[in-house]
């Protein structure tokens, strides 16, 4: 199905099931799932009912919206993202995207999971990331027309929303790091060389996700927030070797830290007016 119909057909379903969009979506990644377990008067979409949805494959993931509320907010959660290590397709996520900003969405909240580069940012650490490098300078948006596609990415994570973040974070006595995310392409973890080379690029945290989608959002005019759950020292600088199982069990550690700090991020948010640029 050519992607224009996709979306305008999954933004028809979304009406119809959900009426008007929330402001704000939200991608859960690893570890962060039992945030939707919190979501009031809940409905689930499978993705394989929204056209414009990529599933996913990658244990821990589940590809499902759910749309519900978090206190008096209505949010939409993104249980599952395709990651570009699946297929090679760093644009798995290009329709999902689309037809939410399609159907009303203004913000997109994204988490994942993330290796640390810094000695002071041990596993089970929560990381707001100020800023990306892009590693294998891949972007969902080649193929694309017209002048949009040129996107600014200056302030790519949006100020107004660290600054909710922050604020929320001191309220609720949350340890909030601050730092750059790396795009790894993996599925592969990296090697104790590529990390110190990392490091000297001013990485603090290396993870295999969020890239995309961010240039994705911004390109479609979405606001951008993103977190990271710490569940491992990066390649070399810890004494443990790297499993997916072994990220996965210490993001299920924190998960649920992670989901709560989320949920209260989320049910504070002013509106999009409210929270000026
Ligand atoms: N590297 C890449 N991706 C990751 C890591 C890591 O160390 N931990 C969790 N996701």
């Amino acid at each position: 199905m050519p992607q224009t119909t996709a979306i305008a057909d999954t933004v028809h379903i979304l009406q119809n099931r959900c009426g008007t969009a929330p402001e704000v979506a939200v991608v859960l990644g690893s570890g962060w799932a039992t945030a939707s377990q919190r979501l009031a008067e809940a409905q689930r979409l499978p993705y394989s009912g929204l056209p414009a949805f990529v599933g996913t494959a990658v244990e821990g993931h589940v590809s499902e919206l759910a749309v519900g509320r978090l206190g008096s907010q209505r949010v939409a959660m993104l249980r599952g993202r395709s990651h570009t290590y699946e297929s090679g397709d760093c644009a798995g996520m290009a329709g999902a995207v689309r037809a939410l900003q399609a159907w009303g969405v203004k913000v997109l909240i994204q988490t994942n999971a993330a290796g640390s580069l810094r000695a002071g940012m041990p596993p089970g650490s929560l990381m707001l990331i100020s800023d990306h490098i892009n590693a294998p300078q891949r972007s969902p948006l080649v193929g694309v027309a017209g002048s949009g596609r040129f996107v600014d990415m200056g302030a790519a994570y949006d100020a107004p929303l660290r600054d909710h973040a922050r604020q929320q974070a001191q309220r609720h006595g949350v340890q909030l790091h601050e730092g750059v995310y790396l795009w790894a392409l993996g599925p592969q973890f990296e090697t104790p060389a590529e990390i110190r080379m990392l490091a000297a690029w001013g990485a603090d945290a290396v993870g295999m996700s969020t890239v995309p989608e961010t240039i994705l959002a911004r390109h479609a005019g979405l606001r951008v927030m993103a977190l990271s759950l710490i569940t491992n020292m990066a390649a070399g600088l810890g004494e443990e070797s790297l499993t997916h199982a072994a990220t996965l069990d210490q993001a299920q550690a924190s998960g649920d830290y992670a989901a709560q700090f989320l949920a209260n991020l989320i049910s504070s948010l002013p509106d999009t007016d409210g929270l000026q640029r």
